[in-house]
């Protein structure tokens, strides 16, 4: 069994994962963090020495060597991981696909303190602009999911509870 969660950067993948994780006894599994063991480098030197585009292909094929995994995993994935290739469709194959839809407002606010570690928002002078604009731009991947969470049923204490009703 394989459970993908998508969603936002700052939309809480990685918190409500683990614990999702926990509660569901499935192994936690971060994309990123993979990715970054895999090269040896962090996310953000990767964007920095290679650019966006080689880091979409090594996040390919990551989601194509962790999806062949045979242990029973809870995947959090990156923000932009769904809307490139066919990884979505890859993932709706593999297994659930959960999308934690939080609202514009506050992604902005929880976004606002991490802009430096976020290659993505390095250079961002409009946060609200940038991510209106993203989301709009990824919302039709995500939505291809097949169990979204809105705010506060996406939340750490309750998200579990919606997954494990549809696994
Ligand atoms: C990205 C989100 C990041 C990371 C990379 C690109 C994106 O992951 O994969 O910086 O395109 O939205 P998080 O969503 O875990 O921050």
């Amino acid at each position: 069994m394989k459970v993908f969660l998508i969603g936002f950067m700052g939309s809480g993948k990685s918190t409500v994962g683990k614990v999702s994780a926990k509660k569901l006894g499935l192994k936690f599994l971060d994309l990123d963090s993979f990715i970054e063991e895999q090269e040896g480098k962090s996310i953000r030197e990767i964007f920095s020495f290679y650019g966006e585009e080689k880091f979409r292909l090594l996040e390919k094929e990551a989601l194509a060597k962790v999806s062949a995994f045979e242990d029973d995993l809870l995947i959090a994935t990156g923000g932009g991981c769904p809307c490139f290739f066919d990884n979505m469709e890859l993932m709706n194959q593999i297994g659930l696909t959960v999308y934690l839809k939080i609202s514009l407002g506050r992604l902005v606010s929880r976004l606002k303190n991490g802009m430096d570690e976020r290659p993505l928002l390095n250079e961002v002078s409009d946060l609200y602009e940038f991510i209106s604009a993203k989301l709009e731009e990824r919302e039709p991947f995500y939505s291809k999911a097949q169990l979204i969470l809105v705010d506060d049923q996406a939340g750490k204490d309750k998200a579990w509870k919606s997954i494990s009703k549809a696994i």
